[in-house]
């Protein structure tokens, strides 16, 4: 049984102070720091990019769990691993080969993660189970922080969980979208076990991170 992880998502940090910001998650228990980069083309928002990301990478000591919700996607893969990505999670629809992209992320020494949104099955990266580190849940339709979660994608998380109890694998299961104090149990029953949370982390009993953290992992 896998430790549940809990990867605040910067989108939903004060932009004017990210550095302050990720320094607040890290004294508040998170394990990672999400961060969701957006391109304005792949999703209809435009958030941060490699510079932002190798200006933060001094200021924190966890793992960067970087989501890239960009398309294309696989010419821009080294810029995110050099800025300072430890996870690198691309979208299956986002690259021309996904085996590829995987491959190169990998030969980056980062470890790899696939997304899949609300309305993606998961016969898109089935194939690809036994060489990933992480398959990525959307509970939203990406794009923006503080949307309503989506309970239909759990039967995939149990599919998911299925799968790798069946053919012995150990990728990690993440959730990313609305998850609150009242739908993380739920998640995580279904499998998740690193839950991705925004608006619930920095906005709740008035943004006292180290207490929403501990309440998501249901300490
Ligand atoms: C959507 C983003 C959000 C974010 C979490 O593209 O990926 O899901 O990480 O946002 P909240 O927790 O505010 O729903
Ligand atoms: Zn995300």
């Amino acid at each position: 049984m896998k430790n549940i992880q809990i990867s605040p998502s910067i989108l939903s940090a004060d932009f004017s102070q990210l550095g302050t910001e990720i320094k607040k998650l890290e004294e508040g228990g998170a394990d990672m720091i999400h961060v969701d980069v957006m391109d304005g083309h792949f999703v209809p928002n435009l958030t941060i990019g490699p510079p932002v990301i190798k200006a933060l990478r001094k200021h924190c000591s966890l793992k960067f769990d970087v989501h890239l919700m960009i398309s294309p996607v696989h010419k821009y893969i080294k810029a995110y691993a050099d800025a300072g990505a430890d996870i690198i999670t691309i979208h299956p629809e986002a690259t021309q080969s996904l085996g590829e992209s995987i491959k190169t992320i990998k030969d980056l020494n980062k470890k790899v993660g696939v997304s899949l949104n609300p309305e993606s099955k998961i016969d898109l990266i089935t194939e690809f189970l036994d060489q990933i580190d992480l398959v990525l849940i959307m509970s939203v339709n990406p794009g923006f922080g503080g949307q309503k979660f989506m309970p239909e994608v759990l039967d995939k998380i149990k599919q998911l969980k299925k799968i790798q109890q069946e053919k012995n694998l150990n990728f990690d299961i993440e959730i990313d979208g609305g998850i609150n104090f009242e739908n993380s149990k739920i998640a995580i029953d279904a499998g998740a076990n690193i839950l991705v949370s925004g608006t619930t982390v920095f906005k709740s009993n008035d943004g006292d991170i180290k207490k929403n953290i501990n309440l998501l992992k249901l300490k």
